[in-house]
């Protein structure tokens, strides 16, 4: 497997913007990660895969400092940010929209969209902005500006949860299986979504059960089994080496 890459745009190598290295996470005494490593590059989109229980979110939540690792280092912009809190992560831009999409259902589409730039310090111009810009993103939330989110559909609401992580421009946004539940016509729009926002120079994880829709967006891929990273590489290369069905295969 190939060591994860430092940052190190000077010597023309690509620029890495998060890397985790050989971390061990659990909950309580429940381990669940096992020496996981994995280096993302900046601008790219970044798969991982793996079936369910194979610690894809329990990965997402250690990098997002919800949970501690017990070993290991987790680097973001060329510095480390174990140990430090949730809220302290995403004002540095880096962004996860959690599993099941976690909406205050009863508030407006509005305030579910003010409530992502809580602590951002911005002035009232600049959040302004920002609303405006995500709702360019998507049109469709700025004909419900004034409903309650618990009454949009599935899709709508995913984008919502998106929109409620880009207020905060994030450098790196991680999406937890944005896809669940969402007719196939709603899943190409929330992948469009995710490429154009690469194409803005935003950084992507993306965690996906639609394993062959990630493959056909990412542009490097990590295949996850039992806490562990089994592979890497592009989505060719992770596909030519079987990694894939034996990830899926041996549950
Ligand atoms: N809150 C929790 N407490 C204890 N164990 C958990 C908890 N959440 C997940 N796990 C365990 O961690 C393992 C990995 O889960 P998870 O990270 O959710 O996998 P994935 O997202 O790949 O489906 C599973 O064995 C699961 O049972
Ligand atoms: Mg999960």
């Amino acid at each position: 497997m190939p060591e994860v890459r430092a940052l190190n745009k000077a010597a023309g190598e690509p620029a890495t913007l998060l890397s985790v290295s050989g971390i061990d996470v659990g909950y309580g005494r429940v381990g669940v990660l096992q020496d996981v490593s994995l280096a993302v590059v900046e601008g790219q989109i970044c798969a991982i895969v793996g079936s369910n229980g194979a610690g894809k979110s329990t990965l997402l939540k250690a990098i997002s400092g919800l949970l501690a690792p017990t070993k290991g280092e987790i680097s973001y912009q060329g510095e480390s940010i174990g140990g430090l809190s949730p809220a302290r992560i995403v004002q540095k831009g880096l962004l996860h929209v959690a599993e099941g999409r976690r909406l205050f259902r009863h508030q407006s589409v509005r305030s579910n969209l003010d409530l992502g730039l809580y602590g951002a310090g911005l002035t009232r111009e600049d959040e302004r902005g920002r609303l405006t810009e995500v709702l360019g993103m998507f049109p469709v939330l700025s004909e419900k500006l004034d409903l309650a989110a618990g009454g949009l559909s599935g899709g709508q609401q995913q984008m919502l949860a998106i929109g409620q992580a880009l207020m905060r421009s994030p450098r790196l946004l991680m999406l937890d299986e944005p896809s669940l539940g969402l007719a196939p016509v709603v899943v190409d729009q929330v992948l469009e979504t995710l490429q154009k926002l690469r194409s803005q120079g935003c950084t992507v994880i993306l965690v996906e059960q639609l394993v062959e829709r990630a493959l056909e967006i990412c542009d490097a891929c990590v295949v996850m089994q039992h806490g562990r990273v089994i592979g890497r590489g592009t989505a060719d290369e992770v596909t030519a080496s079987g990694l894939i069905e034996h990830a899926y295969g041996a549950v």
